[in-house]
Protein backbone atom coordinates (compact mmCIF):
# COMPACT_ATOMS: atom_id res chain seq x y z
CA UNK A 1 0.00 0.00 0.00
CA UNK A 2 1.13 3.36 -1.11
CA UNK A 3 -0.77 6.72 0.81
CA UNK A 4 -0.05 9.82 -1.18
CA UNK A 5 -1.00 13.29 0.72
CA UNK A 6 -2.04 16.61 -0.59
CA UNK A 7 -2.91 19.36 1.39
CA UNK A 8 -3.32 20.39 5.28
CA UNK A 9 -2.50 18.60 8.95
CA UNK A 10 -5.58 16.64 8.67
CA UNK A 11 -4.95 14.82 5.09
CA UNK A 12 -1.58 13.70 7.17
CA UNK A 13 -3.42 12.55 10.07
CA UNK A 14 -6.55 11.03 7.58
CA UNK A 15 -3.52 9.48 6.06
CA UNK A 16 -2.23 7.91 8.95
CA UNK A 17 -5.70 6.60 9.91
CA UNK A 18 -6.58 4.94 6.41
CA UNK A 19 -2.63 3.22 6.75
CA UNK A 20 -4.13 1.93 10.14
CA UNK A 21 -7.03 0.21 8.72
CA UNK A 22 -5.60 -0.92 5.57
CA UNK A 23 -3.16 -2.23 8.16
CA UNK A 24 -5.54 -4.20 9.46
CA UNK A 25 -6.66 -5.82 6.42
CA UNK A 26 -3.23 -6.49 5.84
CA UNK A 27 -1.74 -4.10 3.81
CA UNK A 28 1.78 -2.91 4.61
CA UNK A 29 3.15 0.41 3.37
CA UNK A 30 5.66 0.38 0.84
CA UNK A 31 8.86 2.67 -0.20
CA UNK A 32 7.88 2.93 -3.79
CA UNK A 33 4.54 3.98 -5.14
CA UNK A 34 5.21 1.25 -8.04
CA UNK A 35 5.25 -1.42 -5.67
CA UNK A 36 2.33 -0.44 -4.09
CA UNK A 37 -1.42 -3.50 -4.82
CA UNK A 38 -3.11 -0.34 -3.19
CA UNK A 39 -2.87 3.55 -3.98
CA UNK A 40 -4.31 5.63 -1.88
CA UNK A 41 -4.43 9.66 -2.68
CA UNK A 42 -5.58 11.70 -0.26
CA UNK A 43 -6.59 14.98 -2.12
CA UNK A 44 -7.03 18.60 -1.22
CA UNK A 45 -9.48 20.97 -3.19
CA UNK A 46 -8.77 23.99 -1.09
CA UNK A 47 -7.09 25.99 -4.77
CA UNK A 48 -8.03 25.28 -8.39
CA UNK A 49 -4.38 24.44 -8.39
CA UNK A 50 -4.78 21.49 -5.76
CA UNK A 51 -7.34 19.72 -7.43
CA UNK A 52 -5.63 20.05 -10.84
CA UNK A 53 -2.25 18.24 -9.95
CA UNK A 54 -4.70 15.18 -8.47
CA UNK A 55 -5.28 14.65 -12.10
CA UNK A 56 -2.09 14.85 -13.96
CA UNK A 57 -1.44 12.49 -10.71
CA UNK A 58 -3.94 10.39 -11.83
CA UNK A 59 -2.74 9.76 -14.96
CA UNK A 60 0.53 9.10 -14.18
CA UNK A 61 -0.80 6.27 -11.84
CA UNK A 62 -2.85 4.93 -14.85
CA UNK A 63 -0.05 4.10 -16.66
CA UNK A 64 1.92 2.79 -13.56
CA UNK A 65 -1.42 0.47 -13.31
CA UNK A 66 -1.24 -0.82 -17.35
CA UNK A 67 2.39 -1.64 -16.33
CA UNK A 68 1.74 -3.64 -13.41
CA UNK A 69 -1.33 -5.65 -15.21
CA UNK A 70 1.33 -6.91 -18.03
CA UNK A 71 2.96 -8.31 -15.44
CA UNK A 72 0.02 -9.67 -14.07
CA UNK A 73 -0.23 -7.36 -11.13
CA UNK A 74 -3.37 -6.14 -9.82
CA UNK A 75 -3.38 -2.39 -8.23
CA UNK A 76 -6.55 -0.79 -6.77
CA UNK A 77 -6.72 2.46 -7.15
CA UNK A 78 -8.62 4.88 -4.35
CA UNK A 79 -9.08 8.87 -4.44
CA UNK A 80 -9.98 9.65 -1.40
CA UNK A 81 -10.27 13.48 0.73
CA UNK A 82 -11.72 16.97 -0.65
CA UNK A 83 -11.60 16.25 -4.26
CA UNK A 84 -13.35 13.18 -3.59
CA UNK A 85 -15.80 14.61 -1.65
CA UNK A 86 -16.46 17.54 -3.84
CA UNK A 87 -16.22 15.54 -7.16
CA UNK A 88 -17.99 12.13 -6.18
CA UNK A 89 -18.97 10.27 -9.03
CA UNK A 90 -17.75 12.62 -11.91
CA UNK A 91 -14.24 11.29 -11.12
CA UNK A 92 -14.53 8.02 -12.22
CA UNK A 93 -15.84 9.71 -15.47
CA UNK A 94 -12.42 11.71 -15.65
CA UNK A 95 -9.93 8.88 -15.22
CA UNK A 96 -11.50 5.90 -15.52
CA UNK A 97 -8.44 4.04 -13.77
CA UNK A 98 -10.13 4.88 -10.80
CA UNK A 99 -11.37 2.21 -8.64
CA UNK A 100 -12.87 3.85 -5.44
CA UNK A 101 -13.90 7.75 -4.52
CA UNK A 102 -13.95 7.83 -1.06
CA UNK A 103 -15.07 11.06 1.05
CA UNK A 104 -13.41 11.96 4.23
CA UNK A 105 -16.36 10.87 6.79
CA UNK A 106 -16.54 7.37 5.38
CA UNK A 107 -12.56 6.16 6.09
CA UNK A 108 -13.98 3.63 8.38
CA UNK A 109 -15.76 2.06 5.74
CA UNK A 110 -12.36 1.31 3.60
CA UNK A 111 -12.89 -2.41 4.72
CA UNK A 112 -15.98 -3.07 2.93
CA UNK A 113 -15.46 -0.19 -0.08
CA UNK A 114 -12.37 -2.03 -0.81
CA UNK A 115 -13.28 -5.24 -0.83
CA UNK A 116 -16.36 -3.83 -3.70
CA UNK A 117 -13.61 -1.51 -5.05
CA UNK A 118 -11.02 -4.68 -6.24
CA UNK A 119 -14.18 -6.43 -8.29
CA UNK A 120 -13.39 -3.65 -10.84
CA UNK A 121 -16.38 -1.45 -11.13
CA UNK A 122 -15.89 1.87 -9.83
CA UNK A 123 -17.43 2.85 -6.09
CA UNK A 124 -18.30 6.25 -4.84
CA UNK A 125 -18.69 6.63 -1.25
CA UNK A 126 -19.27 10.33 -0.21
CA UNK A 127 -22.40 10.66 2.57
CA UNK A 128 -22.04 12.05 5.38
CA UNK A 129 -22.36 9.07 7.62
CA UNK A 130 -24.94 9.41 11.01
CA UNK A 131 -22.31 7.20 12.80
CA UNK A 132 -19.22 8.71 14.05
CA UNK A 133 -16.28 7.34 11.92
CA UNK A 134 -13.91 7.51 14.76
CA UNK A 135 -15.84 5.04 16.55
CA UNK A 136 -14.92 2.77 13.88
CA UNK A 137 -11.39 4.09 13.12
CA UNK A 138 -9.01 1.54 14.11
CA UNK A 139 -5.88 2.57 16.88
CA UNK A 140 -2.69 2.52 15.40
CA UNK A 141 -0.40 0.26 16.37
CA UNK A 142 2.69 1.14 18.21
CA UNK A 143 5.03 0.18 15.67
CA UNK A 144 3.35 2.45 13.31
CA UNK A 145 3.17 5.44 15.91
CA UNK A 146 6.86 5.16 16.49
CA UNK A 147 7.73 4.99 12.92
CA UNK A 148 6.04 8.19 12.65
CA UNK A 149 8.16 10.44 14.67
CA UNK A 150 7.90 12.00 18.23
CA UNK A 151 5.40 14.89 16.72
CA UNK A 152 1.88 13.49 16.38
CA UNK A 153 -1.14 15.35 15.11
CA UNK A 154 -4.67 14.44 16.64
CA UNK A 155 -8.19 15.08 14.82
CA UNK A 156 -10.32 16.82 17.75
CA UNK A 157 -12.40 19.10 15.64
CA UNK A 158 -13.60 18.53 12.21
CA UNK A 159 -15.66 20.75 9.67
CA UNK A 160 -16.53 24.49 9.32
CA UNK A 161 -19.95 26.45 9.71
CA UNK A 162 -18.67 29.41 8.97
CA UNK A 163 -18.95 29.68 5.65
CA UNK A 164 -16.07 32.25 4.29
CA UNK A 165 -17.26 33.77 0.78
CA UNK A 166 -14.04 32.28 -0.60
CA UNK A 167 -14.07 28.47 1.24
CA UNK A 168 -15.12 24.92 0.28
CA UNK A 169 -14.22 23.30 3.21
CA UNK A 170 -18.09 24.03 4.72
CA UNK A 171 -19.11 21.91 1.59
CA UNK A 172 -16.14 19.09 1.58
CA UNK A 173 -15.65 18.81 5.16
CA UNK A 174 -19.08 18.96 6.16
CA UNK A 175 -21.20 20.67 9.61
CA UNK A 176 -18.42 21.11 12.86
CA UNK A 177 -18.10 18.24 15.02
CA UNK A 178 -16.04 17.75 18.30
CA UNK A 179 -14.91 14.68 19.41
CA UNK A 180 -15.55 13.85 23.58
CA UNK A 181 -12.32 14.68 25.64
CA UNK A 182 -11.86 10.80 26.85
CA UNK A 183 -11.48 9.56 23.30
CA UNK A 184 -9.02 12.21 22.66
CA UNK A 185 -6.98 11.59 25.82
CA UNK A 186 -7.06 7.89 25.52
CA UNK A 187 -5.42 8.90 21.80
CA UNK A 188 -3.13 10.88 23.11
CA UNK A 189 -1.65 8.12 25.74
CA UNK A 190 -1.39 5.48 23.14
CA UNK A 191 0.40 7.84 20.85
CA UNK A 192 3.08 9.32 24.20
CA UNK A 193 3.43 5.60 25.12
CA UNK A 194 4.68 4.63 21.55
CA UNK A 195 7.07 7.65 22.03
CA UNK A 196 4.90 10.67 20.86
CA UNK A 197 6.18 13.80 22.85
CA UNK A 198 4.75 16.88 20.95
CA UNK A 199 0.97 16.86 19.85
CA UNK A 200 -0.32 18.96 17.76
CA UNK A 201 -4.42 19.17 18.41
CA UNK A 202 -5.87 19.88 14.96
CA UNK A 203 -9.41 21.13 13.23
CA UNK A 204 -10.80 23.03 10.35
CA UNK A 205 -12.11 25.52 13.63
CA UNK A 206 -9.99 23.94 16.18
CA UNK A 207 -10.64 26.97 18.47
CA UNK A 208 -14.51 25.90 18.38
CA UNK A 209 -13.76 22.86 19.81
CA UNK A 210 -17.27 22.17 22.72
CA UNK A 211 -16.89 18.67 23.19
CA UNK A 212 -18.08 16.13 25.59
CA UNK A 213 -16.34 16.75 28.85
CA UNK A 214 -16.55 14.84 32.27
CA UNK A 215 -18.57 17.54 33.34
CA UNK A 216 -20.96 18.51 30.54
CA UNK A 217 -19.07 20.33 27.19
CA UNK A 218 -15.62 21.14 27.37
CA UNK A 219 -13.69 24.19 25.48
CA UNK A 220 -10.53 23.97 24.12
CA UNK A 221 -8.57 25.21 26.68
CA UNK A 222 -10.12 22.73 29.13
CA UNK A 223 -8.97 20.02 26.26
CA UNK A 224 -5.63 21.96 26.37
CA UNK A 225 -5.07 21.65 30.38
CA UNK A 226 -6.08 18.11 29.91
CA UNK A 227 -4.07 17.02 27.67
CA UNK A 228 -0.76 18.51 29.43
CA UNK A 229 -1.64 16.17 32.13
CA UNK A 230 -0.86 12.74 30.05
CA UNK A 231 2.54 11.61 30.84
CA UNK A 232 4.59 12.31 28.16
CA UNK A 233 3.29 15.17 26.83
CA UNK A 234 5.71 17.66 26.18
CA UNK A 235 4.61 19.97 23.98
CA UNK A 236 1.52 21.18 23.00
CA UNK A 237 0.04 22.98 19.34
CA UNK A 238 -3.10 23.73 18.26
CA UNK A 239 -4.38 24.79 14.88
CA UNK A 240 -6.02 26.33 12.87
CA UNK A 241 -7.93 29.15 14.69
CA UNK A 242 -10.53 31.34 13.90
CA UNK A 243 -10.18 35.35 15.41
CA UNK A 244 -13.61 35.03 16.35
CA UNK A 245 -13.47 31.86 18.78
CA UNK A 246 -10.40 33.06 20.50
CA UNK A 247 -11.66 33.00 23.87
CA UNK A 248 -10.64 34.69 26.92
CA UNK A 249 -10.31 30.88 28.23
CA UNK A 250 -8.13 29.69 25.71
CA UNK A 251 -6.07 32.95 25.50
CA UNK A 252 -5.31 32.71 29.90
CA UNK A 253 -3.95 28.90 28.71
CA UNK A 254 -1.39 30.29 26.89
CA UNK A 255 0.06 32.02 30.21
CA UNK A 256 -1.22 29.13 32.36
CA UNK A 257 -0.12 25.72 30.60
CA UNK A 258 3.66 25.42 30.24
CA UNK A 259 3.59 22.85 27.50
CA UNK A 260 1.62 25.49 25.35
CA UNK A 261 3.46 26.28 22.98
CA UNK A 262 3.84 30.51 22.50
CA UNK A 263 2.81 30.14 19.17
CA UNK A 264 -0.78 31.30 17.16
CA UNK A 265 -1.44 30.64 13.67
CA UNK A 266 -4.58 32.79 13.28
CA UNK A 267 -5.68 33.07 9.66
CA UNK A 268 -6.75 36.97 8.93
CA UNK A 269 -7.11 36.73 4.96
CA UNK A 270 -7.12 40.42 4.67
CA UNK A 271 -6.39 43.87 6.26
CA UNK A 272 -9.59 45.56 4.68
CA UNK A 273 -12.53 45.61 6.42
CA UNK A 274 -13.80 45.96 3.73
CA UNK A 275 -12.63 42.60 1.75
CA UNK A 276 -13.05 40.92 5.51
CA UNK A 277 -17.46 42.07 5.23
CA UNK A 278 -17.08 40.41 1.80
CA UNK A 279 -14.97 37.29 2.81
CA UNK A 280 -18.05 36.81 5.90
CA UNK A 281 -15.31 36.66 7.80
CA UNK A 282 -17.31 38.54 11.01
CA UNK A 283 -15.05 40.31 12.06
CA UNK A 284 -13.10 43.26 11.27
CA UNK A 285 -8.87 44.62 11.57
CA UNK A 286 -9.88 45.88 14.80
CA UNK A 287 -11.06 43.12 16.34
CA UNK A 288 -8.23 40.81 14.87
CA UNK A 289 -5.47 43.17 16.56
CA UNK A 290 -7.34 42.66 20.23
CA UNK A 291 -6.98 39.38 20.21
CA UNK A 292 -3.15 39.77 18.68
CA UNK A 293 -3.04 42.15 21.99
CA UNK A 294 -4.79 40.18 24.27
CA UNK A 295 -2.79 36.98 23.63
CA UNK A 296 0.17 39.30 23.75
CA UNK A 297 -0.15 40.40 27.27
CA UNK A 298 -0.82 36.95 28.26
CA UNK A 299 1.86 35.57 26.66
CA UNK A 300 4.51 38.10 25.87
CA UNK A 301 6.81 35.51 23.97
CA UNK A 302 3.94 34.80 21.66
CA UNK A 303 4.55 34.86 18.15
CA UNK A 304 2.11 34.53 15.30
CA UNK A 305 1.46 32.89 11.94
CA UNK A 306 -1.53 33.61 9.35
CA UNK A 307 -3.23 33.11 5.89
CA UNK A 308 -3.58 35.20 3.41
CA UNK A 309 -5.75 36.01 0.00
CA UNK A 310 -4.43 38.41 -2.27
CA UNK A 311 -6.98 39.44 -5.31
CA UNK A 312 -10.21 38.61 -3.57
CA UNK A 313 -13.18 39.49 -5.83
CA UNK A 314 -13.27 43.23 -5.87
CA UNK A 315 -9.90 43.90 -4.12
CA UNK A 316 -8.77 47.16 -4.55
CA UNK A 317 -5.28 48.65 -4.47
CA UNK A 318 -6.38 50.75 -1.32
CA UNK A 319 -7.61 47.06 0.20
CA UNK A 320 -4.42 45.39 -0.62
CA UNK A 321 -2.39 48.38 1.13
CA UNK A 322 -4.55 47.64 4.07
CA UNK A 323 -3.45 44.21 4.03
CA UNK A 324 0.29 45.42 4.38
CA UNK A 325 -0.58 47.99 6.81
CA UNK A 326 -1.80 45.06 8.81
CA UNK A 327 1.01 42.85 8.52
CA UNK A 328 3.81 45.68 9.30
CA UNK A 329 1.04 46.35 12.58
CA UNK A 330 1.46 42.91 13.61
CA UNK A 331 5.04 41.38 12.79
CA UNK A 332 4.87 37.40 12.26
CA UNK A 333 7.51 35.04 12.67
CA UNK A 334 6.14 32.93 9.55
CA UNK A 335 2.88 33.34 6.91
CA UNK A 336 1.12 31.89 3.88
CA UNK A 337 -0.34 34.00 1.15
CA UNK A 338 -1.93 32.82 -1.68
CA UNK A 339 -3.79 33.98 -4.92
CA UNK A 340 -7.29 33.95 -4.44
CA UNK A 341 -9.35 31.10 -6.36
CA UNK A 342 -12.33 30.76 -7.36
CA UNK A 343 -13.78 27.31 -6.13
CA UNK A 344 -17.29 25.97 -7.75
CA UNK A 345 -20.04 26.44 -5.08
CA UNK A 346 -18.03 29.11 -3.23
CA UNK A 347 -20.42 32.93 -2.85
CA UNK A 348 -17.38 34.55 -3.89
CA UNK A 349 -16.97 32.31 -7.57
CA UNK A 350 -20.28 34.24 -8.40
CA UNK A 351 -18.67 37.78 -7.87
CA UNK A 352 -18.27 39.29 -11.31
CA UNK A 353 -14.98 42.01 -10.59
CA UNK A 354 -12.55 39.24 -10.40
CA UNK A 355 -8.81 40.33 -10.06
CA UNK A 356 -6.71 39.54 -12.92
CA UNK A 357 -4.61 37.62 -13.17
CA UNK A 358 -1.47 39.75 -13.12
CA UNK A 359 -2.45 41.94 -10.30
CA UNK A 360 -2.63 39.25 -8.19
CA UNK A 361 0.63 37.53 -8.96
CA UNK A 362 2.05 41.72 -8.24
CA UNK A 363 0.14 41.50 -5.30
CA UNK A 364 1.04 38.23 -3.74
CA UNK A 365 4.79 38.75 -5.03
CA UNK A 366 4.78 42.08 -2.97
CA UNK A 367 2.99 40.45 0.44
CA UNK A 368 5.40 37.66 0.12
CA UNK A 369 8.15 39.52 0.45
CA UNK A 370 7.20 41.65 3.38
CA UNK A 371 5.93 38.45 5.01
CA UNK A 372 9.86 37.02 4.45
CA UNK A 373 11.33 39.93 5.85
CA UNK A 374 9.31 39.50 8.53
CA UNK A 375 10.28 36.01 9.36
CA UNK A 376 14.07 36.70 8.87
CA UNK A 377 13.69 39.34 11.29
CA UNK A 378 12.10 37.05 13.64
CA UNK A 379 14.79 34.20 13.39
CA UNK A 380 17.56 36.48 13.83
CA UNK A 381 16.01 37.99 16.71
CA UNK A 382 16.36 34.50 18.54
CA UNK A 383 20.00 34.26 18.16
CA UNK A 384 21.19 34.25 21.57
CA UNK A 385 18.40 33.47 23.22
CA UNK A 386 17.61 29.57 24.72
CA UNK A 387 14.27 28.03 23.88
CA UNK A 388 12.85 23.86 25.00
CA UNK A 389 13.97 22.12 21.57
CA UNK A 390 12.24 18.55 20.98
CA UNK A 391 14.88 16.68 18.67
CA UNK A 392 12.55 14.26 16.30
CA UNK A 393 15.22 13.55 13.26
CA UNK A 394 19.36 13.09 12.67
CA UNK A 395 21.39 15.95 10.83
CA UNK A 396 22.88 15.78 8.32
CA UNK A 397 26.25 15.57 9.95
CA UNK A 398 26.89 12.46 12.34
CA UNK A 399 26.49 13.72 15.68
CA UNK A 400 23.75 16.15 15.17
CA UNK A 401 20.03 16.34 15.85
CA UNK A 402 17.10 18.08 14.28
CA UNK A 403 14.43 19.93 16.34
CA UNK A 404 12.17 22.31 16.32
CA UNK A 405 12.09 25.77 18.54
CA UNK A 406 8.63 26.73 19.97
CA UNK A 407 8.13 28.61 17.51
CA UNK A 408 8.27 25.81 14.44
CA UNK A 409 11.68 27.06 13.66
CA UNK A 410 13.85 24.05 12.45
CA UNK A 411 17.03 24.25 14.85
CA UNK A 412 20.08 21.42 14.34
CA UNK A 413 22.92 20.94 16.72
CA UNK A 414 25.48 18.40 18.08
CA UNK A 415 23.60 16.35 20.76
CA UNK A 416 23.40 12.79 21.49
CA UNK A 417 20.91 10.48 20.63
CA UNK A 418 19.76 9.65 23.62
CA UNK A 419 17.97 13.40 23.34
CA UNK A 420 15.63 12.05 20.78
CA UNK A 421 12.08 13.24 22.06
CA UNK A 422 13.69 14.66 25.08
CA UNK A 423 13.19 18.25 25.83
CA UNK A 424 16.56 19.71 25.74
CA UNK A 425 16.98 23.59 26.04
CA UNK A 426 19.35 24.49 23.14
CA UNK A 427 20.94 28.30 22.22
CA UNK A 428 20.53 29.66 18.93
CA UNK A 429 23.69 30.60 17.62
CA UNK A 430 22.83 31.59 14.39
CA UNK A 431 20.91 31.64 11.00
CA UNK A 432 21.19 29.25 8.00
CA UNK A 433 19.48 29.60 4.80
CA UNK A 434 16.41 27.21 5.86
CA UNK A 435 17.11 26.71 9.71
CA UNK A 436 18.90 27.38 13.14
CA UNK A 437 22.07 26.51 14.46
CA UNK A 438 22.46 26.00 18.21
CA UNK A 439 24.22 24.24 21.05
CA UNK A 440 22.73 22.23 23.78
CA UNK A 441 23.11 23.91 27.31
CA UNK A 442 20.65 21.80 29.56
CA UNK A 443 18.34 18.70 29.28
CA UNK A 444 14.34 19.80 30.62
CA UNK A 445 13.53 16.59 30.72
N1 LIG B 1 -8.37 30.79 -2.72
C1 LIG B 1 -7.16 31.04 -2.18
N2 LIG B 1 -6.83 30.68 -0.94
C2 LIG B 1 -7.75 30.03 -0.20
N3 LIG B 1 -7.72 29.56 1.06
C3 LIG B 1 -8.90 28.97 1.31
N4 LIG B 1 -9.72 29.06 0.27
C4 LIG B 1 -9.03 29.73 -0.71
C5 LIG B 1 -9.33 30.14 -2.02
N5 LIG B 1 -10.52 29.92 -2.57
C6 LIG B 1 -6.58 29.74 1.94
C7 LIG B 1 -6.96 30.53 3.19
C8 LIG B 1 -6.97 29.47 4.25
C9 LIG B 1 -5.89 28.54 3.77
C10 LIG B 1 -5.93 27.18 4.36
O1 LIG B 1 -6.11 28.48 2.38
O2 LIG B 1 -5.96 31.49 3.43
O3 LIG B 1 -6.70 30.00 5.55
FE1 LIG C 1 -7.54 20.98 1.53
FE2 LIG C 1 -9.26 22.10 3.19
FE3 LIG C 1 -9.60 19.60 2.52
FE4 LIG C 1 -7.55 20.26 4.10
S1 LIG C 1 -9.74 20.44 4.56
S2 LIG C 1 -7.48 18.89 2.38
S3 LIG C 1 -7.02 22.29 3.24
S4 LIG C 1 -9.72 21.37 1.17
Amino acid sequence: MFVKSFGCQMNVYDSQRMADVAGGQGYTETAEIADADLIVLNTCHIRERASEKIYSELGKIRELKQERAALGLETTLVVAGCVAQAEGREMLRRQPAVDLVVGPQNYHRLPDLLREARKGYGIVDTEFPLEDKFDHLPVATPEATRARGVSAFVTVQEGCDKFCSFCVVPYTRGAEFSRPVAKILAEIESLTRAGAREITLIGQNVNAYHGEGENGAANLADLLAAAARVPGVLRLRYSTSHPNDMSDDLIRAHAEIEALAPYLHLPVQSGSDRILAAMNRRHDVGAYLDVIARARRARPDIAFSSDFIVGFPGETDADFEATLALVREVEFSSAFAFKYSSRPGTPAADVKEQVPAAVKAERLLMLQQLLETQRQAFNLATVGKRFGVIFDKAGRHAGQLIGRTPYMQSVHAEADVSRMGALTEVEILGLKPNSLSGRVVARLS
